[in-house]
């Protein structure tokens, strides 16, 4: 089968279209047939040598990715036919293995697509959708009635991000360029900074909850913002180290978050994708043989929505 490896950490340079033995898949594994791939920062941190790279090393050969949507070609699960279409973010903290043409999965990772969603915007609904949900579920609780401060609302995270705290019935707040506000106030927030011109601790206050994708002198800003027993999960791990005794020092509970495969998560968004009360923005679409494009065009952090590659 086709597949990109890594040949070692660097540049772009480093990724190699080449073929590979179809993986084996064991109990409770489903086998792939990889339509589309999503990219995220986490990738390129990773073909650098940071974010995964720990778990990544070890294998021969290394091949990136966790995000994917395709059709079933075996099954050695119950949840799971051969035909049926899936999508999920494999194997995450670890090893996915996704820019292949199939791809072996653990069958309770993934969740049955949604007949009426493209399999680009199924594939973007991975890990950047299951991260706000599990930040909104898990690591902290929102609720309907809160505020809610969400960094980089037109990213890949932040847009997925949006659209649940709209959902869940929170007052929406999204920082971004000018360019993004249209398309952001489109996913439903009800305000907009343009970090650009505006600092937003200068505008907002009263915040009960803190999406912050950047980290750095963003946990501090942020910390200024939100109201005493608030919340505030921190996303960027390469830059958010202390968040936690930072927001205690103010009151706030903190947290920072690494997001992990879950199918149950993915039925939830799912059935979210399937009411039309989400939807994938992809905005660049890449064949698999440009995955180093894909990559540039992530690097650039200006991308709207997802970046995905399709075979
Ligand atoms: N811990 C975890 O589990 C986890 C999971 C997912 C992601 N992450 C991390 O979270 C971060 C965001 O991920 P992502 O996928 O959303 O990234 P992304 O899609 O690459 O984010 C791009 C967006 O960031 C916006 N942006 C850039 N600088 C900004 C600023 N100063 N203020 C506000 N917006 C800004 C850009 O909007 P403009 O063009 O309008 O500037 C662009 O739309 C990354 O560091 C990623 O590694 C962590």
């Amino acid at each position: 089968m086709k597949a990109i490896i890594l040949k070692d950490f660097g540049g772009v340079e480093q990724l190699e279209l080449t073929e590979v033995p179809v993986p084996v898949i064991g109990e409770g594994e489903v086998l792939v047939q990889v339509k589309a791939i999503s990219i995220n920062p986490v990738d390129v941190k990773t073909r650098a040598g940071k974010g995964a790279a720990g778990q990544l090393k070890d294998q021969k050969p290394m091949i990136l990715g966790w995000d994917i949507a395709g059709v079933v070609t075996e099954s050695q699960s119950e949840e799971f036919q051969v035909g049926d279409e899936v999508f999920g973010m494999v194997n995450f903290p670890g090893v996915g293995k996704a820019y292949a043409e199939y791809v072996a999965a653990p069958a309770d990772q993934l969740a049955l697509k949604p007949e009426d969603i493209h399999f680009e915007s199924a594939a973007a609904a991975t890990l950047a959708a299951l991260t706000p949900w599990q930040a909104f579920s898990d690591h902290g609780r929102l609720r309907a009635g809160q505020r809610v401060l969400i960094h980089a609302a037109a990213g890949g995270v932040g847009h997925f991000a949006v659209q649940f705290a709209r959902h869940i019935g929170a007052y929406v707040i999204g920082t971004g360029s000018a360019e993004n506000k249209e398309f952001v106030m489109g996913l439903g927030a009800n305000e907009f900074i343009d970090y650009t011109t505006q600092r937003f601790e200068d505008v907002v206050r009263d915040i009960d909850f803190v999406l912050d994708t950047r980290g750095g002198d963003y946990i501090e800003r942020s910390l200024q913002v939100i109201k005493k027993g608030g919340t505030i999960v921190s996303i960027n791990s390469s830059a958010n180290d202390g968040v936690q005794e930072k927001a205690k020092a103010k009151g706030v509970f903190g947290k920072s978050m690494m997001v992990q495969s879950s199918g149950e998560d993915m039925q939830h968004i799912a059935s979210l994708l399937e009411e039309g009360a989400l939807r994938a923005e992809v905005s660049k679409v890449f064949p698999f043989g440009q995955m180093a494009e894909a990559h540039q065009a992530i690097e650039t952090g200006k991308t709207r929505g997802k970046v995905v590659v399709i075979f």
